[in-house]
C-alpha cells in the first residue's frame, strides 16, 4: 500500500503545540462499560483511533445504536442490545484485544458470551489467563474452540474473592466490568490501580456502582442489581503526551501538549528531567498542558525498570530509548511488563544507535522474565549520531519510536506501515505538521 509509507525527511527540531485527546486505554473501556447500563451514556473527548473504531463496531453489532456529533462527543444507546454472530464478530474484532472485556457485560446482558481471537500488539506472550480464572470464579463455563471462546453463566454471576498473581490492567477491568453486577460482594487483591483503571471506576461508580478502592492494591465491589448511563469526560492520553515529549527531547525541539495532565506522568516527568529534558506545566481547565523542550546542553544517561503504576509505564519505554540514543554514556533499561518489548531497538542499531539487549534483569530487582531467555533489559551507548534508513513499523509503540527517531535522523528514511500508528495516535500526520516536521505519505 504506497499510502501507508511516510517519506520523513529528519534532522530539524519539532517545535510547535498539539493536543491530546481521551486516553484510548480508557475510552475503548468506558464504550464497553456502556453495554451495563439502561439508560444511553455520553463519552466526550473521544479520538479517532483505530482501536475506538474496533469497539464502536462490536457494540454496534450486538445492538447499541451509536452516534457521534464528528468532534469527540459520543452516545452510546443500550435499549435494543442483542446477540451478534460469531462470523460477525470475527470480522470487526480485527486487531484489537479488548474484545476480552465484553464477557461479564455480555453475560449480564445476553447469558452468552463469544470472545473471537485476540489481536494487538506483538510485546509478548499476552495471555488471558488470569481473565479467564477470575471469570470462572465468578460462575462463567469458558468452552474454548477453534474460533474463540463461548461463555455462558448457568447459574449466573455472583462476587468472589481473587487475588491476581500479578497486576494486571486487563484482568483488573475485567473484575471491575464483572463485578459490578455480580450477586454479592467481590474482592480483588494485587489489583492495577493505573489511572486509566480509577478513571473507569469512576465512569462504573456515575453507572451506579459500589467500588471501594482499599490501601495495597485491594478493590472491593459491592454487586448491584442495575445500572444506568453515565456520562463523562475522560482523562486525557498519557502514553500519546509522553511519546511527543520524547519526540521533542529526541529531535532538540520544543513541544506544547495541550490536554496532558501533570498528575498522571508524575513518574514520567522525573525521568524526563534526570535525562536533561525540560517542563512547564500550564495549569487551565480550558487549554492546560505540558510544554516538553530540550533547554540545550547534553542529555544524561540513566538506569530504569519499566513497572506497573505507579512505576515507570512499559508504553513510555520505546519512546524513551530514542531519547537516551542522544544522551551520553551508558543508560540500562529493565523491561519487566512485557517480556518481548525491545525487539524494536535492532532497527535503531541500524540507524546508527549503539543498543545491546541481555537476557539477564539488568535493574534493581530480579522480574518474571530473569532467567527465562527473554530479551528484556537494554544497555544504550549515547551520543549516536542517528543516519536515515528503510523501517517496518513492528507494533504501535516501537512504531512510534521508529518515527521519533527517523525525524532525530540527518537524511530521508522511508517508513512502512504507518497505519498501525493510528491504532493509538489521533491525526499523528496533521500533528507532525503542526510540529513543522518534514514528513509526507507515499
Ligand atoms: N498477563 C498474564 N495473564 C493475563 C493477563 C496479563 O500473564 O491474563 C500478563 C501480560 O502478559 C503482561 C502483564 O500481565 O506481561 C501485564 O499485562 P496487562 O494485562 O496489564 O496488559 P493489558 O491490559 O493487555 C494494557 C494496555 C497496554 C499497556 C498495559 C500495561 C490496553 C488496551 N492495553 O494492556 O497498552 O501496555 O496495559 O500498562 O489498555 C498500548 O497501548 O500500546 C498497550 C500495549
Amino acid at each position: 500500500m504506497p499510502n501507508d509509507v511516510l517519506t520523513v525527511h529528519g534532522g530539524a527540531p519539532l517545535r510547535g503545540e498539539i493536543k491530546v485527546r481521551g486516553a484510548k486505554n480508557l475510552v475503548s473501556k468506558a464504550m464497553v462499560a456502556t453495554l451495563l447500563g439502561d439508560t444511553p451514556s455520553r463519552l466526550y473527548d473521544v479520538p479517532r483511533v483505530r482501536d475506538v473504531e474496533v469497539v464502536r463496531g462490536l457494540l454496534e453489532l450486538h445492538g447499541v445504536r451509536v452516534s457521534d456529533d464528528g468532534n469527540g462527543a459520543f452516545v452510546f444507546d443500550p435499549a435494543n442490545v442483542g446477540t451478534a454472530t460469531a462470523d460477525e464478530i470475527n470480522v470487526h474484532a480485527g486487531s484489537s484485544r479488548i474484545p476480552i472485556l465484553f464477557c461479564g457485560p455480555l453475560l449480564h446482558r445476553l447469558g452468552h458470551a463469544f470472545i473471537p481471537e485476540l489481536g494487538g500488539c506483538h510485546i509478548g506472550d499476552r495471555p488471558i489467563d488470569f481473565h479467564l480464572a477470575a471469570l470462572r470464579q465468578f460462575g462463567a463455563v469458558v468452552d474454548k474452540t477453534a474460533g474463540g471462546l463461548h461463555l455462558t453463566a448457568p447459574s449466573g454471576l455472583h462476587g468472589t474473592k481473587f487475588e491476581l498473581p500479578y497486576p494486571s490492567v486487563g484482568a483488573t477491568e475485567q473484575v471491575l466490568l464483572t463485578g459490578v453486577r455480580a450477586e454479592g460482594v467481590t474482592e480483588l487483591r494485587n489489583a492495577a490501580v493505573e489511572p486509566e483503571i480509577v478513571d473507569l471506576i469512576c465512569v462504573l461508580q456515575k453507572m451506579g456502582a459500589v467500588i471501594k478502592v482499599h490501601t495495597d492494591r485491594v478493590i472491593e465491589i459491592e454487586g448491584v442489581p442495575s445500572l444506568r448511563g453515565y456520562s463523562h469526560r475522560p482523562i486525557t492520553d498519557r502514553l500519546e503526551a509522553a511519546s511527543w515529549a520524547c519526540a521533542a527531547l529526541a529531535t532538540g525541539g520544543d513541544i506544547t501538549v495541550r490536554g496532558a495532565r501533570q498528575v498522571d506522568m508524575m513518574t514520567f516527568l522525573n525521568v524526563f528531567t534526570t535525562v536533561g529534558g525540560a517542563f512547564e506545566v500550564h495549569d487551565s481547565p480550558v487549554d492546560g498542558g505540558i510544554r516538553f523542550f530540550h533547554p540545550g546542553g547534553e542529555l544524561r544517561a540513566l538506569a530504569i525498570e519499566t513497572d506497573v503504576h505507579p512505576g515507570f509505564m512499559t508504553d513510555w519505554q520505546q519512546p524513551l530509548v530514542v531519547a537516551l540514543t542522544q544522551a551520553r554514556g551508558l543508560s540500562i533499561v529493565h523491561e519487566t511488563v512485557y517480556e518481548r518489548r525491545l525487539g524494536y531497538t535492532d532497527a535503531l542499531n541500524t540507524m546508527g544507535a549503539t543498543i545491546q539487549v541481555y537476557r539477564d534483569c539488568l535493574g534493581g530487582t530480579p522480574c518474571r522474565f530473569g532467567r527465562r531467555n527473554f530479551q528484556h533489559s537494554a544497555v544504550i551507548a549515547g551520543p549516536s549520531k542517528l543516519h536515515a534508513a528503510d523501517l517496518v513499523i513492528p507494533d504501535l509503540r516501537g512504531g512510534f519510536s521508529h518515527l521519533i527517531a527517523a525525524l532525530a535522523a540527518e537524511g530521508t528514511s522511508h517508513v512502512f506501515g504507518v497505519s498501525l500508528i493510528n491504532r493509538g495516535y489521533e491525526d499523528f500526520d496533521a500533528k507532525l505538521a503542526d510540529l513543522g516536521a518534514r514528513a509526507e505519505r507515499g
